[in-house]
């Protein structure tokens, strides 16, 4: 994920005041922004930037548009919420609900820089979490009550997101199957982006057959198996097979001993989730969600999500919270028509999770946002060329009137 916005923040875009930035994948640009609401006040919200080179797809517009819609209809706890979709200055966006915290691979990234394990117990509970969630989404229906046949296609650990309250939620539903609706030349950028995604694809994904649910319940397989091992399923090696390969074999490796409990119990969940034929793999992600909390239970490795987030917040929250909320006050005085310029903070960052990156650099007190504040050098000669323009124009006035008297 590059770290790099394209554009000079704040900035007001569509009705929403863009105020930091996330990240940069393969698709979008992701920005923190701020709506202001019909009573005064202003939420907090993601706003994603589809890149230009893909908006100005015909085939991919229509798709996301179709995707985002179908994605505005879920309401569920492990799905982050669409709020909005259009087009501004000529980007198609998406808003959607804020989730402070991390995405897994980011999370995962700390925990490694940091040497603090991501405990077992919180594993389980996010792939149940999202399991939730997913299933939840596969047996939507329309009015009518016809199923929606939502597939997610791109469960990954930079789709899982958990928030500093323990809050698991899958979010880009549907984005997926935009980006398989580009044609001709643009699918070389596409398969640039696809290329990580490959290490989450189930078998009948990588061959490019019609696709169901329960290729949902292979990636969030695919995700245990990685969680429990400590290491990626599929490796990349310079004379090897390619993900894609890999994932059109789908030879799963036996889960290496680490000492978990049940650890017969646990294989047997993970391989039922990753059979590569379909017809023998879990129905559902709810049936696979029910035999994970079966198993931990019986494997007294249940947790809450009170618990995940104070595991969180104390090990990786206190300063990016400070940041953010240092930055949202920045924010919150530019609505005021305070001259503020505001660094994002992502691209100055070694890290560019999901929030924020201020990873790396001391950590910046909760009440002071003065660097932030200060005007840089072209703004501040921008104001004295203003200042003496209105001198010199009252001068010129003051001239004018003695010359008349
Ligand atoms: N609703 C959200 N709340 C908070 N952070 C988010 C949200 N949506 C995305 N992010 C963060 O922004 C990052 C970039 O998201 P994006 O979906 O553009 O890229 P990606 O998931 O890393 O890769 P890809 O483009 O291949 O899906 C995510 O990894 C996540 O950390
Ligand atoms: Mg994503």
């Amino acid at each position: 994920m590059s770290a790099a916005p394209s554009i000079v923040l704040p900035r007001t875009f569509a009705r929403y005041s863009l105020f930091d930035f996330i990240g940069k994948g393969g698709m979008a640009e992701i920005y923190l922004a701020r709506q202001k609401t019909d009573l005064g006040g202003a939420r907090r919200c993601v706003v994603k930037q589809i890149l230009p080179e893909l908006a100005s797809d015909a085939a991919f517009s229509e798709m996301l548009v179709h995707e985002a819609n179908l994605a505005a209809r879920l309401n569920h706890a492990n799905v982050v919420q669409v709020f909005d979709l259009g087009r501004e200055d000529g980007r198609l966006f998406i808003a959607m609900e804020y989730v402070e915290g991390f995405d897994i691979n980011g999370l995962l990234r700390r925990c490694s820089q940091s040497k603090i394990p991501l405990p077992f117990d919180f594993a389980i509970h996010v792939v149940s979490e999202a399991l939730k969630g997913l299933d939840y989404a596969h047996r939507r229906t329309d009015d009518a009550g016809r199923p929606l046949g939502i597939v997610h296609r791109d469960v990954s650990p930079s789709n899982l997101l958990v928030s500093f309250e323990g809050e698991v939620k899958v979010c880009d539903f549907g984005i997926a199957h935009a980006n398989e609706a580009l044609g001709g030349h643009r699918a070389t950028h596409v398969n640039e982006a696809l290329k990580g995604k490959a290490g989450y694809m189930s078998p009948e994904h990588a061959r490019g057959e019609p696709l169901d649910a329960r290729a949902d319940v292979f990636a969030a397989g695919i995700i245990l198996w990685e969680l429990a091992a400590g290491r990626k399923l599929y490796r990349i090696t310079e004379s090897g097979p390619s993900l894609l390969d890999q994932a059109r074999r789908a030879e799963i490796p036996l889960l290496p001993d680490r000492g978990l409990p049940a650890p017969h119990e646990l294989a047997e969940i993970i391989g039922r989730a990753l059979a590569p034929d379909r017809r023998s793999r879990y129905p559902s992600a709810g049936a696979m969600q029910r035999d994970l909390e079966a198993y931990a239970i019986r494997a007294k490795r249940m947790t809450s999500p009170l618990q995940l987030g104070s595991w969180l917040t104390s090990a990786f929250g206190h300063d990016i919270v400070a940041q953010r909320r240092a930055r949202e006050r920045a924010a919150a005085a530019i609505e005021k028509g305070a001259l503020v310029v505001l660094r994002p903070i992502a691209a100055s960052a070694e890290l560019t999770p999901l929030h924020g990156s201020g990873f790396g650099r001391p950590p910046a007190p909760a009440d002071a946002p003065a660097p932030l504040l200060k005007p840089p050098r072209k703004t501040r000669a921008i104001a004295l060329l203003a200042l003496l323009l209105v001198m010199a124009a009252a001068i010129a006035m003051m001239k004018v009137r003695l010359h008349f008297h």
